[in-house]
């Protein structure tokens, strides 16, 4: 093994976890690995035991492991805000459990005590208007406080919540509150974003107008504090707090494999798919890698700069850090205002120790220069972390060296909203770090990479990324036997996988290295869109004829999203046509998903059988060398298409 020193692990830039890190981390076992493979699947107690359970599970996992359903932590009843609040009162009501910070410089923090208030009233409140078990609650709401309490306080109740991002249109969130059938909601009257009020109770109403469902009740966050119009069945938060006061809601147990909240991602499909996530799996494996991979400690003061909206936020803002009674930060402004200093400011006032982000954040960081981060005293620092994209070397050894001073360990996780907490990671304690690649699957999980026949690729060589074992925080529809995306390439023996949609190499130290997806998913600065849902919004447009949505190489996002749209027959291709695509898009999603590009062209190139060759299409973005053009019927679009691009640069 290793005898080639080309190849030995440290011989290509990798790091030794830093001396100081090791001697204080929460894991630190190199055995523990082994460990949980010889106690498979009994090894993931060390998570379910991280719980209070209101009755213990039977078996960690019932069944043979290999067979659905897989029901984790059988038997087990728990309740998820008795968890993340309740139990925390005897050693920490008095320790901040969320602190917030607002667009506007606004402070407010909320002790454990605070918390368990405030979630009890809403919970009374909530219970008053008919939430109760297995309802679904819509909530539409930017980073507020008020966010977190109505999770935990749906929790409570065994109401399923189902979070939808605040900047998504009034048709997004229509679209998910219907398909949930979801009969509550729970907003806000606005917010700012970039010192600008928006309107977001408009968007509120708006999509409940358009629903075909009856909601029963809407409650609305006064953020903006003017006031605001209830209609009927709408209530303000703070009045039905009040009607509440010192309210205690008995939390409703519930049983290992109840569902917690369901959230929607981006699938390759047309339509957004909603994943479910369970009760007692989820919350012991998001609590068992907060503890081990974010290494976070009850004393830590914690911030995840993701929105509450994605799942990131739901795992390592909310319920991983609350599960382990850490303080964690909300910052509901942007990391540029009003200057480019403003998150070092945030670390540095509030004495974050462990920092967690995604790589396009980290370039930005990079092209904005050092001298932000250096004006801040950011030795408060302990571990850092990304998450939601490939991170290059460069941005990378930056983040460590001018955010980490050199001394804290990054983590590169690996994971998805399908499987709701992280699956791959170096252990900060025990493993080294190699620029660039995610690290081994963590301890317990089977991740690994195959070819097109599903057998294991050799080092180097791409592949599928693969999970041939259940895992604690897997979504519902896997836990029954069901599929999730694809299902090729599957097993020989029949046996469980799951198909991540990402292609990834391993190296000779089973190190993974995440190249992207292999799928028509396109992820723009660690978000998700389907090309498919992109073009069926901009096809409604009058005058197109049809649309190909690519992701382009993009220096700071990682990806900008491009899109080829080809105007009906004798219809102009012009500004106005482009901006009602551009509109269609801001409305049917929102205005994330705006293309950077709109690239028209007479024709879309395509096989003799009518597929869109979209590969070619991102060859052509991204001034790469065409792929294979054989199969296209149509061969002299390219050209066309080529010219118009370079005339446009
Ligand atoms: C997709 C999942 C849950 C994380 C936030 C995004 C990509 C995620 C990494 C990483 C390279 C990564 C994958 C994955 N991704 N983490 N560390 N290195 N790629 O969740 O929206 O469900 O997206 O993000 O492509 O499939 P998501």
């Amino acid at each position: 093994m290793h005898d080639d020193p080309a190849r030995r692990p440290l011989d290509r830039g990798a790091h030794d976890p830093p001396e100081p890190f090791v001697a204080q981390a929460n894991v630190t076992d190199p055995d523990l690995r082994s460990a949980f493979e010889r106690e498979w699947p009994d090894c993931w107690a060390r998570a379910g035991d991280l719980l209070e359970w209101e009755r213990p599970y039977e078996s960690v996992l019932a069944g043979d492991g290999e067979t659905p359903p897989f029901r984790w932590f059988d038997g087990g009843r728990l309740n998820a805000s008795v968890n993340c609040v309740d139990r925390h009162l005897e050693d920490r009501k008095s320790q901040v459990a969320i602190r917030w910070e607002g667009r506007l410089g606004e402070t407010r923090s909320y002790t454990y005590l605070d918390l368990h208030r405030e979630v009890n009233e809403f919970a009374a409140g909530l219970r008053s208007l008919g939430v109760g078990p297995d309802d679904v609650v819509t909530l539409y709401m930017p980073m507020i406080p008020e966010l977190p309490v109505a999770m935990l306080a749906c929790a409570r109740l065994g109401a399923v919540h189902n979070v939808v991002f605040a900047g998504f249109s009034a048709e997004a969130l229509a679209a998910r509150m219907a398909r949930a059938d979801s009969r509550f909601l729970v907003t806000c009257d606005g917010y700012y974003r970039r010192g600008a009020a928006t309107n977001q109770k408009n968007k509120a109403d708006n999509a409940r107008i358009s629903l075909d469902h009856e909601v029963e009740a809407t409650v609305v966050v006064s953020r903006l504090g003017e006031e605001t119009h209830l209609g009927k069945d709408q209530y303000s938060y703070v009045d039905l707090l009040a009607a509440h006061e010192g309210a205690r809601v008995a939390p409703v147990a519930r049983d290992a494999g109840d569902p917690l909240f369901l959230i929607y991602t981006s699938g390759t499909t047309g339509a957004p798919t909603a994943v479910t996530h369970t009760t007692g799996g989820y919350l012991a494996h998001v609590a068992w890698t907060a503890r081990a991979v974010l290494d976070l400690e009850p004393e830590d003061t914690y911030w995840c700069s993701a929105d509450i909206g994605w799942i990131t936020g739901h795992s390592y803002i909310v319920y991983g850090p609350l599960a382990l009674g850490a303080t964690t930060m909300l910052y509901e402004g942007a990391p540029d205002h009003p200057e480019r200093d403003r998150l070092w400011r945030i670390i540095e006032r509030n004495a974050i120790d462990v920092f967690y982000t995604a790589p396009t954040a980290i370039r930005s960081f990079m092209k904005w220069g050092s001298d932000h981060p250096e004006r801040h005293d950011l030795s408060s620092l302990r571990l850092l972390g990304t998450v939601g994209e490939p991170i290059n070397p460069r941005a990378w050894e930056w983040y460590r060296a001018h955010i980490g001073g050199g001394s804290c360990p990054v983590v590169d996780t690996w994971w998805q909203t399908e499987t709701g907490a992280i699956l791959a990671s170096t252990l900060p304690g025990t493993d080294a770090m190699k620029p660039g690649s995610v690290g081994p699957p963590l301890p317990g999980i089977e991740a690994r990479v195959v070819d097109e026949a599903g057998e294991p690729t050799p080092p180097g060589e791409p592949g599928h990324l693969v999970v041939d074992r259940p895992w604690p925080g897997m979504p519902t529809t896997l836990a029954e036997g069901g599929t999730l995306g694809s299902t090729h390439p599957a097993r020989d023996d029949g046996g469980f996988r799951y198909v991540a949609g990402d292609e990834a190499t391993v190296d000779e130290d089973g190190y993974l290295t995440v190249l992207g997806r292999v799928d028509d998913v396109i992820n723009v600065a660690g978000r998700r869109f389907s090309s498919m849902e992109l073009e069926s919004s901009i096809v409604e447009v009058n005058g197109v004829a049809e649309a190909a949505v690519i992701g382009s190489a993009d220096d700071r996002t990682g990806k900008a999203v491009c899109a080829y749209v080809s105007p009906e027959r004798d219809r102009p291709a012009d500004d106005d046509l482009r901006a009602r695509i551009e509109r269609r898009v801001r409305e049917a999603i929102g205005p994330i998903a705006t293309p950077d590009a709109v690239v028209f062209t007479p024709e879309l190139p395509k096989t003799r059988s009518g597929k869109i060759m979209r590969r070619l299409l991102e060859d052509i973005a991204n001034d790469e060398p065409l792929g294979d053009t054989s199969a296209l019927r149509n061969p002299e679009i390219l050209g066309e298409i080529e010219s118009t691009i370079r005339e446009d640069a």
